[in-house]
């Protein structure tokens, strides 16, 4: 029996997670973790609405977190699996993107193990099966190029929210779903990658491939390029993380060849500049990312809220990061410092919409 909490479970991910533990006999939850949403209709040993992660964890003592918390709150449950070497199944991007450093020496600490499932990021662990970073060219992540892929700046002055939460491909949270409209969903894409494989930035690039069937790829020194595809659908990578190494079955049907369009552009950083401001604040490094991350999260509740046109979200983020001194956190309440710091600048520059 491998015993799963799963943090964030009322989320997207959460739903498709206890799908996936439900099919499965050898996985159950031990725990499972929510922001404020009550958790009557979730069976777990331990539940907690709100409050410490990290307590819930040693409480729990499981085998795997399944960290699907949205935003920066997930980053303590990140520190603690990886310091206490329990495998982290990880679709909260923004924690290894805002602790990548404090992360990755946890992890050396307590030899705990990162399974991604941001599918592009299961895609690329697939691709590399381990393989050292000296046998890999690049890495390739993909994108759908969200739903204002083909817009120019001057027909995204006035989309709304709802406009931005029409993805194409994907059924995802909303906080995600905006970030796919602007482009920084693959920018914390790159410094997840740049984290999680070791790969520096000149080496991670990223195309728009608009019907996301295939979710990355690597390609090798020798020439040989390894892609992985599959539907859009997170409960492939989700069932991954979990099931590792096995491949348990899931409900999905096979690829039909036949009906696929396979097409890849470059992403159009002039329009989305959420992209180029992520690897700006990556190859910066420190807190760089973590203030990248803080202010996208402000400015993209304010989008939501009405309080900021969607073009401004990359003027708020852009003003954060010059502000920042992006001096590097030495442990994770520097980290916390930084964050707020951060938020504080991006609220003060919010303009109304
Ligand atoms: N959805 C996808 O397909 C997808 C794909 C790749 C990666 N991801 C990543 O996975 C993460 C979750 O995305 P999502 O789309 O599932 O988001 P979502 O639908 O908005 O769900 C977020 C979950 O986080 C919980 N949460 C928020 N703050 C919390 C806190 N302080 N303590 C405990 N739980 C908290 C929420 O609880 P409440 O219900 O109480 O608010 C909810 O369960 C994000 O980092 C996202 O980037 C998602």
């Amino acid at each position: 029996m491998k015993r799963v909490a799963l943090l964030g479970a009322t989320g997207s991910i959460g739903r498709q997670a206890i799908e996936i533990v439900e099919a499965h006999p050898q996985l159950e939850l031990c725990a499972a973790a929510s922001g404020s949403t009550p958790l009557d209709d979730v069976d777990a040993p331990l539940k907690q609405v709100g409050g410490d992660l990290a307590d819930l964890l040693e409480g729990a003592q499981p085998d795997v977190v399944l960290n699907a918390v949205v935003g920066f709150a997930g980053v303590h449950a990140t520190l603690w699996a990886l310091e206490h070497g329990v495998d982290l199944a990880l679709a909260n991007k923004e924690s290894l993107v805002a602790a990548g450093e404090l992360a990755l020496a946890a992890r050396e600490r307590g030899r705990g193990r990162i399974l991604p499932v941001d599918s592009e990021h299961s895609a690329l662990f697939q691709c590399l099966e381990g393989r050292g970073t000296e046998q890999i060219d690049t890495l390739v992540l993909t994108g759908s190029g969200g739903p204002f892929r083909g817009h120019t700046r001057a027909g995204l002055e006035d989309v709304t929210p709802e406009q931005a939460l029409a993805h194409p491909t994907w059924r995802m949270g909303p906080k995600i779903t905006v970030d796919s409209a602007t482009l920084a969903n693959k920018g914390l894409e790159v410094i997840e990658a740049h984290f999680l494989f070791g790969v520096e930035y000149e080496r991670i690039e990223v195309a728009i491939q608009p019907t996301s069937i295939v979710h990355s790829l690597v390609r090798f020194r020798d020439g040989a390029s390894l892609a992985h595809l599959g539907y859009p659908d997170m409960r492939v990578p989700i069932s991954y993380a979990l099931t590792y190494p096995e491949r348990a079955a899931t409900p999905l049907p096979p690829l039909d060849l036949t009906s696929l369009t396979l097409e890849f552009s470059p992403p159009d950083t002039d329009t989305f500049p959420m992209l180029a401001l992520a690897r700006a604040a990556g190859h910066e490094g420190g807190s760089a990312p973590c203030v990248y991350n803080a202010a996208n999260e402000v400015a993209v509740a304010a989008f939501l809220e009405r309080r900021l046109s969607f073009l401004a979200i990359a003027d708020v983020v852009e003003a954060a990061l010059e502000a920042a001194d992006g001096a590097p956190a030495r442990d994770l309440r520097d980290l916390v410092e930084a964050d707020a710091a951060a938020r504080g600048v991006a609220e003060r520059g919010l303009q109304p919409a």
